[in-house]
């Protein structure tokens, strides 16, 4: 149903005509694809550069993927921006992160609201610093009437957190007497977490070669597919997108059912 209240309500993506989507089954994208932009350490490793350059590096790729998204019209692509464990790092690398958050952040909201995105952010935005805080409200502002792509950026996101969170919040609600611990079911849960109102995640994308979720998106993939690639983050091309775009479109999806979809 997502897809097609997505795909209706807007108009032809800017890039359709693009050769490089030549031979995708639009009828068989994900609806919410979630990536783990996993590698920028090794990429600027293996070429004898500072990590550093490799999340600057990193940057551009996810520019380019975001387009991506757009001219297929994807309805929501979620990417993992820093994790809640990600804090261990050294200083001096978290430091570089959230100042390369703040630039990637001014200088692509005109961009992206020109795009029709719809950006929001999953974590516990709150700790971040005030800059950073400050500028993703406004891009979040100023956005939220667009009706193209969810771009959802978690960061300082945890899944178990994020589940915590929700359950705290529930079980306030009980004690407040607003509910009744009958009335918690999946809708009701769901309203509670960071993705409250984006679809449930049918595809989970993680370059760099580990395959782990590292505490990404717990609840929402539960069905997902994965797609796992070598590839550093970096690397990443939209050619290497839209081949993992078209292997989800030759998955047999059963749902714990007989049939496939
Ligand atoms: C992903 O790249 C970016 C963040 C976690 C912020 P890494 O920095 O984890 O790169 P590797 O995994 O060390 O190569
Ligand atoms: C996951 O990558 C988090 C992000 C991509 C932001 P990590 O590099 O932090 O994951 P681990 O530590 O290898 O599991
Ligand atoms: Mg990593």
């Amino acid at each position: 149903m997502w897809n097609k209240l997505f795909r209706d309500s807007r108009p032809p993506g800017g890039d359709a005509g693009n050769p490089l989507y030549n031979d995708i089954d639009r009828s068989r994208l994900p609806v919410h694809t979630a990536i783990i932009m996993d590698g920028n350490g090794r990429w600027a490793e293996g070429r004898g550069l500072l990590r550093t350059a490799g999340h600057t590096a990193g940057v551009d790729a996810l520019k380019q993927i975001l387009k991506v998204a757009i001219d297929l019209e994807l309805p929501a692509l979620t990417v993992y921006a820093f994790s809640t464990e990600n804090w261990k790092r050294p200083h001096t690398e978290v430091d570089f992160l959230m100042r390369l958050f703040v630039d990637y952040l001014s200088k692509e909201i005109d961009e992206m609201d020109e795009d029709n995105v719809k950006l929001r952010f999953l974590g516990r935005v709150d700790e971040l610093s005030p800059a950073l805080k400050d500028l993703a409200k406004t891009a979040v502002d100023r956005m939220a009437d667009n009706t193209g792509v969810c771009f959802n950026v978690a960061m300082n996101y945890g899944g178990k957190d994020e589940i915590l969170r929700a359950t705290k919040e529930i079980a306030r609600r009980v004690q407040a007497g607003e509910l009744l611990p009958e009335d918690v079911d999946e809708t009701l849960f769901e309203s509670c977490l960071d993705t409250d109102g984006l679809p449930p995640v049918d595809f989970v994308i993680r370059t760099s070669g580990d395959m782990r979720l590292s505490n990404y998106l717990l609840w929402q993939a539960a069905y997902a597919e994965f797609w796992f690639t070598d590839t550093n983050w970096p690397d990443f091309t939209p050619a290497r997108f839209v081949e993992a775009l078209k292997a989800f479109g030759k998955r047999k999806r059963r749902f714990g059912g007989l049939k496939n979809k």
